[in-house]
């Protein structure tokens, strides 16, 4: 069995008379340790599985493994326990806590956490050991994902999930900003789900996971995955 098995899952919304099917048998794994990189053009349903698989939502019906747990079974208590410990989340408009500096933001995100690390050292590793004091406000784009990966990462979470991470920084700061979770990913064995609309960043995968209309149409592995450093767009 795989670190994450995501299994012929069904998302239906409802709204009033009507339902909209946002994942249709959706099916991938991804193993421990990988960073799988997820493709697949806009309201393909990218959201909606990661938001699944970190606990946010909840399937329609199907099965979600992780680590050998249905998460879809848990009732509400456990999935939140779920959510504090097991899970990181990175957004692409970062979701920082205004009025917390860089220090305080990933404070405020390991107290929940069980096993968390050093929140002063994880803002070191990512580069802003000289930033702890700072609001967000007073810090550029690109530094504001590197506290909020930061702060994904002091959780010591199973699971790093990005949704277009990069999606609002410049080309040079979104690729330090990949460079960052690759790293985290092959450094600490985190395994790292990213969404992307570019489709140049295939290659840095160990897998690549592509939506459309709320399945999987392609789902595939790559030995020798790229250095972002080493990949243009
Ligand atoms: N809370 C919700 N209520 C109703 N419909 C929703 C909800 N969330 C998502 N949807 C619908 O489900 C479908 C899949 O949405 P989703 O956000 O997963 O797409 P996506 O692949 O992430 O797209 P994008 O690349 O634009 O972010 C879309 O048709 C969307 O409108
Ligand atoms: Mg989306």
């Amino acid at each position: 069995m795989s670190y994450i098995e995501f299994r012929n899952v069904r998302k239906e919304y409802i709204m009033g008379e009507t339902s909209i099917l946002a994942l249709r048998d959706a099916s991938f794994h991804v193993e421990k340790g990988e960073l799988a990189v997820i493709l697949g053009s806009s309201g393909a349903g990218k959201t909606t599985a990661l938001n699944i698989l970190g606990g946010m939502d909840r399937a329609t019906s199907g099965s979600v493994i992780v680590d050998g747990r249905d998460i879809v079974k848990l009732n509400n208590r456990d999935l939140v326990t779920y959510r504090r410990h097991d899970i990181g989340f990175v957004f692409q408009f970062y979701n920082l806590v205004p009025n917390l500096t860089a220090l305080e933001n990933v404070e405020f995100a390991t107290q929940v956490s069980s096993n968390a690390l050093d929140p002063k050292q994880t803002l070191v590793n990512v580069g802003l050991g000289d930033r702890l004091d700072n609001f967000p406000s007073q810090l550029s784009g690109g530094e504001q994902q590197r506290v909020s990966i930061a702060r994904a990462v002091a959780k010591n979470p199973k699971l790093l999930l990005c949704d277009e991470p990069t999606g609002a920084l410049d080309y040079a700061t979104g690729k330090q900003v990949l460079k960052l979770l690759q790293d985290t990913c092959r450094r600490d064995g985190i395994t790292v789900l990213i969404i992307t609309h570019n489709t140049a960043l295939a290659p840095m995968a160990d897998r690549l996971i592509r939506f459309r209309s709320g399945q999987v149409i392609e789902e595939k592995t790559n030995p020798s995955p790229a250095d972002i450093e080493d990949i243009e767009w």
